[in-house]
């Protein structure tokens, strides 16, 4: 696999028909999806779309723009920005899996045209320079060590000016980050990096760092509503779940308990490029 650990890590063989079966499952006419029919499952990310839209916001998008989407998952994001904003979206992922079922879906919402999928990596992006009027990348820097090519990257393909909006697992001042969680089954290919050391890493870049926001109170009020969901009976038929295989129970757990323990802090920078 070109992403050798981190490809077979996402790799969840046949995702694109059991995404289309739980559709099926809780009602919904595959035949005739509508883009917010896929919410639930195509957001690879604490918090979901609510996360995505606050994301999107922060950028502030003009129809007609072009914006990077920087490990773009199953395209969720990139569908959402794109047909909330109307500007056109390119999204790269190293995944071949996840880059087959997000070309699949745009055409199953009749968003093909607006949003392209690419499969590559982050710190090698195929596009020329100041290409983009803006990026973003949602919980995938964790999975890269090179930080500096991630955010020379992103630099580079920016027009100046353009904003680079980044959500991220950054590591807490608590003990050690339990495992399995959604990026790393055992660590091997996670690479936190705390606040102060994000902020270094995005200016000896070239960027200007505009913002931080830390989520952990809304992420901490996101798991408990989930666990009172689940205390009811009410368990969704469709969700990121289908997205992390067998132990998806325990990497939601870890995810929850790490942010609880101060073990990681959810993260969102907005940078601009100079
Ligand atoms: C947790 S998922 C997030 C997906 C998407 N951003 C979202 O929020 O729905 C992490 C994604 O990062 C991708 N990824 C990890 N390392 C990458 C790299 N070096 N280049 C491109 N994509 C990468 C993975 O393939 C996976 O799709």
């Amino acid at each position: 696999m070109a992403g050798g650990d981190v490809e077979a890590h996402y790799t969840k063989d046949g995702l694109y028909q059991r995404i289309m079966d739980a559709l099926a499952a809780i009602g919904k006419d595959i035949g005739n999806l509508t883009p917010g029919d896929l919410d639930p499952v195509e957001h690879f990310h604490g918090r979901g779309v609510a996360a995505t839209a606050e994301m999107a916001k922060s950028l502030n998008p003009k129809p007609g723009d072009e914006i990077l989407d920087i490990g773009s998952g199953i395209g969720g994001p990139a569908r959402y920005v794109a047909r909330t904003y109307g500007c056109s979206v390119v999204g790269i992922d190293l995944t071949a899996e996840f880059c087959a079922t997000a070309r699949r879906l745009n055409g199953d919402v009749g968003l093909a045209d607006k949003v392209q999928i690419e499969q590559g990596s982050a710190t090698d992006l195929p596009f020329e320079d100041g290409r983009f009027d803006a990026a973003y990348s949602q919980n995938v820097s964790m999975n890269i060590a090179d930080k500096a090519a991630y955010f020379g990257e992103a630099f580079r393909v920016l027009r100046p000016g353009g904003l680079f909006a980044l959500s991220d697992i950054g590591l807490g001042d608590g003990a050690d980050v339990l495992y399995p969680v959604p990026w790393s089954s055992d660590g091997v290919y996670s690479f936190l990096l705390t606040e102060q050391e994000t902020i270094a890493a995005a200016e000896k870049a070239g960027f200007e760092v505009l913002s931080v926001k830390d989520h952990t109170p809304v992420s901490l009020q996101f798991y408990q509503s989930q666990r009172e969901n689940a205390a009811r009976g009410d368990i969704p038929k469709l969700g990121v779940f289908i997205l992390m295989g067998d132990n998806a129970k325990e990497k939601g757990r870890n995810s929850a308990r790490n942010i609880e323990e101060g073990r990681v802090r959810p993260l969102e920078f907005v940078c601009r490029r100079s």
